[in-house]
């Protein structure tokens, strides 16, 4: 498949655009300060908060799992068995205490936050795949 160009001039904070690399879906979201403020607190419930995972950029190997810390971008698709999450934009609170954004999705009840990190105790064994990607400007994403 060909590279996708993504123009995020217009992505407000707190807003997912989708576009399709591949066939796969992929997200990109513009994190608020709050997201990535909330994002430290439950660490400790994550299965793999540094994101140690080898199959993914290396670029990825970290808390923020992107290449600027309020763009993220993903391949939206369980890592369970590939149904599609979905993003809770501040109706999260009920499936994590005290975060209020994060991904959740309905096949089975796998959760994964703002980075696409995991979960501890539910069924998606690995967090979100970040497909390969850069910047050609400010606004300008190439995928793939
Ligand atoms: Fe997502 Fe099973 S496919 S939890």
């Amino acid at each position: 498949g060909a590279p996708v160009e993504v123009d995020i001039s217009k992505l407000e904070p707190g807003q997912l655009i989708r576009v399709e690399w591949r066939g796969k879906p992929v997200w990109v979201i513009n994190r608020t300060p709050k997201m990535l403020e909330q994002m430290k607190a439950h660490e400790g419930q994550l299965r793999d908060p540094n994101s140690e995972e080898p199959q993914q950029p290396e670029f990825a190997k970290n808390a923020y799992r992107s290449q600027k810390e309020n763009i993220f971008v993903a391949v939206g698709i369980c890592t369970h068995l590939g149904c599609s999450p979905t993003f809770l934009n501040g109706g999260f609170g009920e499936k994590v205490e005290g975060t209020e954004d994060g991904f959740f999705c309905p096949c089975h009840g796998s959760k994964f936050d703002m980075a696409g990190r995991v979960f501890q105790a539910v069924p998606a064994p690995l967090n979100l795949e970040i497909p390969p990607y850069s910047f050609i400007d400010d606004t300008t994403i190439i995928v793939g």
